[in-house]
């Protein structure tokens, strides 16, 4: 951390306040997931990164009953999701290798398999036809995986999909985290945006130092130790928060597992556990969900006023780096100065989910397609 920037005093958001301020109540709901109109190309903006390999989520658990379908639009791709009398969720590209109906309109559940709407073939989740109840043998073709099968994962609430652009099974497990299934938690809290930029430029926010002050109008940032170990990256600090009750003592861990499980622990002041969910839509587009548990004690107690105003805190700068994420280009190769945080080690980090890059090049290509800027001076 520089210090200049643990030395500065209170800085006023400059960049967003105005934006902000004119979006108020339902209005700010609205923006969090409307349209962007009218932006540049993702290529314009610089965008040429793929879609970083990992467990993603799709949904909620409880957006999802048994014999439900869903259509579902992830990773560039048209998905259907649907919860079989097994009470499994199971996810295919959308589209029949029969004659390409959509199987997510109008696609019906019968047992644990899912049929076309068009002709009623019937899938199991491994992308294999089970069933054609007009012909007398179902052809061999569609007897192996012929339409694309996604693994699917049902944890702390909520439905993941292991998104891998070369079909490689899951290389790690998602994370449970105790709190989501323990009584004296609350239900979620959810909270959702679409932003237009990649995954990337999101979770690069967290190393980005600087834009603290700028951005959300912090007076210091605090001075994390990062640990990075294989897909997961790990950091924990002690922080002094604002809260109705004047500033208060307080722990922020967070982590991320792979490129699409980020969870941040804050406790000291209120127990609040946030699980994010990350998952890519388009090459500028991404789906955030924030959930939200915090102990019952806390957020039904004397405490509540500072249980609620954590998460609005955390929202407002959600909605803070949105005005700036929705008209960002990547910057390939960013000039960087020496209060900068560690954006080369970090970029280098999430290239590792990057399998296009290593698969169509060697290691000195991947290296020369990462940051290869350092900081000056
Ligand atoms: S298109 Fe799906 S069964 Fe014919
Ligand atoms: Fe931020």
């Amino acid at each position: 951390m520089s210090d200049n920037i643990s030395s500065a005093a209170s800085s006023e958001p400059v960049a967003t306040r105005e934006y902000l301020d004119a979006l108020r109540g339902a209005e700010r709901l609205h923006w969090r997931t409307a349209p962007l109109l009218n932006r540049p190309t993702a290529q314009e903006r610089g965008f040429d990164m793929p879609f970083p390999f990992g467990w993603f989520v799709v949904c909620y658990s409880d957006e999802l009953s048994r014999g439900q379908v869903k259509a579902l639009r992830y990773f560039g791709r048209d998905l259907v999701l649907w919860r079989g009398e097994d009470g499994k969720p199971r996810m295919l590209d959308a589209y029949c290798r029969h004659l390409g109906a959509n199987m997510s309109f109008g696609g019906r559940v019968r047992g644990n398999l899912l049929e076309c709407p068009f002709h009623a073939w019937r899938y199991d989740g491994d992308g294999t036809v089970q069933e054609i109840l007009y012909a007398k043998v179902v052809p061999t073709q569609a007897r192996r995986e012929c339409v694309r099968h996604w693994p699917t994962e049902e944890k702390n609430h909520f439905v993941w999909a292991w998104y891998h652009p070369d079909g490689v099974a899951p290389l790690w497990d998602v994370e449970a985290f105790p709190e989501t299934s323990d009584a004296n938690w609350t239900d979620y809290e959810k909270h959702e945006w679409l932003v237009y930029c990649p995954l990337q430029t999101t979770a690069e926010n967290g190393v980005d130092v600087a834009h603290f002050r700028y951005i959300h109008g912090t007076a210091s940032y605090p001075d994390w130790k990062v640990t990075i170990d294989g897909h997961r990256r790990s950091a924990s600090v002690s922080a002094r928060m604002q809260t109705p009750r004047g500033m208060v003592d307080g722990t922020i861990a967070y982590g991320v597992v792979g490129p699409g499980q980020p969870w941040t622990r804050f406790s000291g002041i209120c127990e609040t556990l946030l699980v994010t969910g990350c998952t890519p839509v388009e090459k500028d587009v991404l789906h955030l969900r924030f959930a939200f548990t915090q102990q019952r004690t806390d957020k039904e107690g004397p405490r509540a006023g500072v249980a609620r105003a954590i998460i609005e805190d955390i929202c407002r700068q959600l909605d803070q780096d949105k005005v700036i994420w929705d008209r960002q280009h990547h910057e390939a190769q960013p000039l960087l100065c020496d209060g900068d945080g560690p954006i080369p080690m970090f970029r280098e980090f999430f290239s590792q989910f990057y399998a296009e890059w290593h698969r169509d090049s060697g290691p000195e290509a991947v290296a020369s397609r990462r940051v290869a800027s350092r900081a000056e001076g």
